[in-house]
């Protein structure tokens, strides 16, 4: 049996895991790291503790492998290779010759630069960044963070200009610590949400990098998302060096894993956010309803005509981390899992909508202002109520995605491939599906994020020949049909975006 590691550096943890050839989970290690919020609407990471985190949750997983299978087979499990997935957007930067970060990474979630967005957009650059680069002109993606460091780190710039500073995102960082300092890339999924990739050529524009004041000695390759890039530096993982072959952001990656190869096909993860992408085939649809183009991957040679894909994406910034909130924020709940019952403990919210806007709102209201709201409140609401409220909220954005996505598609989605941690609540399926009015569909392995990254990994490297490979694999655990009668489905989205209202443009910082 041949065996693919996957590794998988998320928002709030770094998780590992070994598939083998029948795409299913071996060996699993995982480890939560610290979130850092020096200020209001600031989120920081530090770099070092993702890569000790990163490197320490390999190992653990390459051990749980070999205890195992050595038990079983007598020889040492062979890894053929190693797929990269990523928390995307999240900016590091770092010294090139000691591989020593120069300040905290700045993450996805982090407003900090909501100002200078808003004046791009007031110059007139927000039509011209979305052509170029499919994304709306927000904080949530790189190219402000990476301005913000240059500027404020002392220093900083002119070390940039000098060629002594190198960028990534999460992903490049890892591959930078992976190969022991000798491979500075990025595949073309994580260059997309950068702000400075030409998503049409996937290639950094000079335009956006004069737009956002980058010098491009800063900036990593561009690479396929499926290809071998460099190897572990020996002794890394084991003696023998393991080729890395496999890279996408996770969001993308979860589309990969969840076989959404046709154009049309679409899944939704249940992470810290929820994001929906769809694939449009091989040219980038232009979103009117503020979603997000983006490159899906660029798969490999064996894809044919279909190497490259791009995605529409809705990408909401609250799911499980809404949940995580009631858990530790108001300790509500003593564990995630407990929501399930306490909010399953009402026939229904009462009418009380919480709109978990803590970080601004992503698609498709995309407004960095707004903040969390809980309106509705009565003598008779309970935390029973705020729990289901919670959930509805997950749902209730995602539907809003969807109906997006359907408008910009042209299309009627027919069904909805789920995953993702909550994606094993089965009451917040049956919402989603209630709300969405079409069937939501959970696969049998739901770690598809990971899974799709050791799919990109085995691609390149023999361990499975094509889509079909792969297709045959993906398989049903179960399927939640809508249960809601339709007007009724429209009466609820429809007070839920007046509850949206309402949390909107609030924050005056
Ligand atoms: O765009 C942000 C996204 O990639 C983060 O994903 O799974 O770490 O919440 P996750």
């Amino acid at each position: 049996m041949r065996y693919i590691l996957a590794l998988d550096q998320g928002t709030t943890s770094s998780r590992a895991i070994a598939f083998d050839e029948r795409g299913q989970v071996a060996a699993l290690a995982q480890r939560e790291f610290a979130q850092h919020f020096p200020q209001p609407g600031w989120v920081e990471h530090d770099a070092d503790e993702i890569w000790a985190t990163q490197l320490a949750v390999a190992r653990e997983c390459m051990q749980k492998l070999a205890a195992e299978q050595t038990g079983q087979a007598r020889t040492a499990p062979q890894i053929e290779a190693i797929g990269i997935t990523n928390q995307r957007e999240t900016t590091v930067l770092w010294e090139r010759a000691t591989g020593r970060p120069v300040a905290h990474a700045i993450v996805w979630q982090d407003r900090r630069t909501t100002a200078r967005c808003e004046q791009l957009r007031a110059q007139g650059k927000a039509g011209l960044i979305q052509r170029k680069t499919g994304l709306v002109l927000d904080a949530y993606f790189s190219a402000t963070k990476l301005e913000w460091l240059l500027d404020q780190v002392p220093g900083a710039r002119a070390r940039a200009e000098a060629g002594d500073l190198a960028f990534g995102t999460v992903d490049s960082w890892l591959i930078y610590k992976l190969t022991g300092g000798r491979v500075h890339a990025t595949d073309a999924s994580n260059a997309a949400r950068t702000l400075l990739m030409d998503i049409h050529r996937l290639a950094w524009d000079d335009e956006l990098l004069r737009l956002f004041n980058i010098p491009r000695a800063v900036l990593p390759a561009i690479v396929p998302s499926s290809g071998v890039l460099g190897e572990t530096a020996p002794g890394l993982l084991g003696d023998a060096p393991i080729p890395i072959a496999g890279v996408a952001g996770d969001q993308q990656a979860a589309t990969f894993g969840q076989a959404c190869f046709a154009p049309g096909m679409a899944k939704n993860t249940y992470g810290t956010g929820c994001f929906m992408l769809m694939n449009t085939g091989t040219r980038a649809v232009r979103s009117r309803n503020r979603l997000l183009a983006t490159v899906g991957w660029q798969g490999p040679a064996t894809l044919g005509a279909r190497r490259t894909a791009y995605c529409l994406e809705g990408s909401v910034f609250m799911a499980g981390a809404t949940v995580q909130w009631l858990r530790d924020g108001l300790q509500m709940i003593e564990k995630a899992s407990d929501i399930e019952a306490l909010a399953a403990s009402v026939p229904d919210t009462g009418d009380v909508f919480l709109v978990p806007a803590f970080t601004g709102l992503g698609a498709p209201d995309w407004d960095g202002r707004a903040r969390g709201t809980l309106v509705g409140l009565t003598r008779g609401s309970t935390r029973a109520h705020i729990a289901r409220a919670a959930l509805e909220a997950i749902a209730l954005q995602s539907a809003d995605l969807f109906g997006a996505m359907v408008r910009d598609a042209g299309i009627q989605l027919t069904e909805l491939r789920v995953d993702g941690g909550a994606s094993r609540n089965d009451l917040l399926m049956q919402l989603q599906a209630d709300l969405l009015g079409v069937p939501v569909v959970r696969p049998r392995v739901t770690e598809t994020t990971a899974l799709g990254a050791a799919y990109l990994a085995g691609l390149a490297t023999g361990v499975w020949s094509g889509g079909g490979d792969i297709a045959v694999q993906w398989a049903v655990d179960r399927r939640f049909e809508p249960q809601l009668s339709e007007p009724a489905r429209r009466q609820r989205v429809a007070r839920w975006r007046e509850a949206v209202a309402r949390a909107r443009g609030w924050a005056r910082e």
